[in-house]
């Protein structure tokens, strides 16, 4: 490998120049190590921000990111592997669902390496920690052993994937430089791949809880991470689903725990039930495995494959869960329908109430967050409860409350329905 120097690579696409691919591999691989400064790293992800990185620069860049860690193999295990990854967005609690749902379809199996939520977006790992006793590590004999007997998995990724992500993640996202489609593609995709999975597919949403704010945007995302995965061997597809408003009624991680269980009775709001069935679909679609995921879960035969995969990593799911001590209602200033819910304003609230992190060392509460009462599209009396809020001290009220003055609108007609599923891109 030719012996690179930070500055030069910088100096590089800074000027619009195509990096050599010997040079992306020493970079990335020596930011891992710490022989290039945070300072450099800084400048080169905002010399990509801003001039982004051709399809070959992006392949070699994730395969380098691939490299700096292991390559998870699962071997033994004879049934497809399948994966979902959301892009990230408020109230998704999706993988909750999808998983025991793809257990129970069986003829697959699927191993969720998860992550923690920062900012206004939820991570599952928060959300299944609502369950008490239930733990994210896994060893590698472990995660097999519970694929093999429920099928499906949730688990903290191990520090040794992609490791130059977990080092550049924590970089861009204090520099500015975490909405670019190449960098967000190489991030989600290296840890993927590096994950083993075999069919994997992305949920990439948009709107303005979101990262990508446009369907045109979102498209070269899902574009651009598809064609990766294809390339490097994972058979890839993507569902671009809506985030404007939030999905389901809940956000917070108990409240989301108790809505992925109700929809796994068969009683989950529609719009969650749609975007995971579709998940599911899609994921059978490229595997190749039969099945009615729609039908599974209304008839709630999922349920026996979320108690056996709570279990299994020490969790009680029939233990009473931790619940705010406080509870405040917002009220409706008008009668008629609720025509809009930000999406954006609600993450927002929710982690002001405590349910989120706003550094990486923040712990969660798990009972903080909001329920929605009333979503768009359903009508309203003045001064009915439009939304019911919880956090654990009654001073974070306030600073929730100056989010969501502007966040719900209000008008004398429901506005269209719109399906939460936009296109596929495969
Ligand atoms: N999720 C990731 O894992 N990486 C990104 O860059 C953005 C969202």
């Amino acid at each position: 490998m030719a012996t690179w120097d930070a500055t030069t690579v910088i100096m590089l696409k800074r000027d619009k120049q195509t990096l050599p691919d010997d040079a992306i591999r020493w970079f990335i691989q020596a930011y891992t190590d710490g022989t290039v400064a945070d300072e450099q790293a800084s400048a080169l992800a905002m010399a990509v921000f801003l001039n982004g990185l051709s399809g070959d620069e992006l392949a070699v860049w994730t395969e380098a990111m691939i490299n700096t860690g292991t390559r998870v193999t699962h071997s033994g295990i004879d049934l497809p592997l399948v994966d979902k990854h959301s892009t990230g967005g408020v109230g998704d609690k999706v993988s909750l669902i999808l998983c025991p749902l793809i257990a129970a379809l069986g003829g697959m199996v699927m191993p969720q390496l998860a992550g923690r939520g920062l900012g206004h977006t939820g991570g599952t790992i928060d959300k299944m920690e609502a369950i008490p006793g239930w733990h994210p590590e896994m060893t590698p004999d472990a995660l097999k052993a519970a694929l093999l007997d429920v099928g499906a998995v949730i688990a903290a990724a191990s520090g040794e994937i992609a490791p130059a992500d977990k080092k550049l993640y924590a970089l861009r996202d204090t520099t500015g430089t975490v909405a670019s489609i190449p960098l967000i593609a190489s991030s989600i995709m290296s840890k993927k791949i590096a994950g083993g999975t075999e069919y994997l597919v992305l949920d990439v949403k948009v709107g303005r809880g979101a990262f990508m704010q446009t369907v045109e945007e979102a498209r070269e995302l899902a574009e651009t991470m598809v064609g990766i995965g294809n390339r490097s061997g994972v058979k890839t597809s993507a569902l671009l689903t809506r985030m404007d408003q939030p999905l389901g009624r809940m956000i917070g991680n108990t409240l989301e725990v108790d809505e992925s269980v109700a929809t796994l009775q068969g009683n989950g709001p529609q719009d969650l039930v749609d975007v995971t069935v579709a998940l599911a679909q899609e994921m059978m679609d490229l595997a190749g495995v039969p099945g009615d995921p729609a039908a599974m879960l209304a008839s709630g035969g999922a349920m026996a494959k979320w108690d056996a995969m709570v279990r299994v990593q020490g969790g009680d799911p029939d233990a009473p869960r931790q619940y705010a001590a406080n509870r405040q209602e917002l009220l409706a200033p008008q009668a008629g329908f609720v025509t809009d819910m930000n999406a954006l304003s609600m993450g927002l609230a929710s982690m002001r109430l405590g349910a989120g992190r706003a550094r990486k060392e923040d712990a969660v509460s798990f009972g903080a967050g909001i329920q929605i009462l009333k979503k768009p599209g359903e009508s309203v009396e003045k001064g009915e409860p439009v939304l019911a809020l919880f956090a654990d001290e009654e001073s974070r009220f306030i600073g929730a409350n100056e989010l969501l003055d502007d966040a719900i609108q209000y008008g004398s007609e429901a506005p269209e329905p719109s399906s939460p599923v936009i296109e596929r891109i495969a």
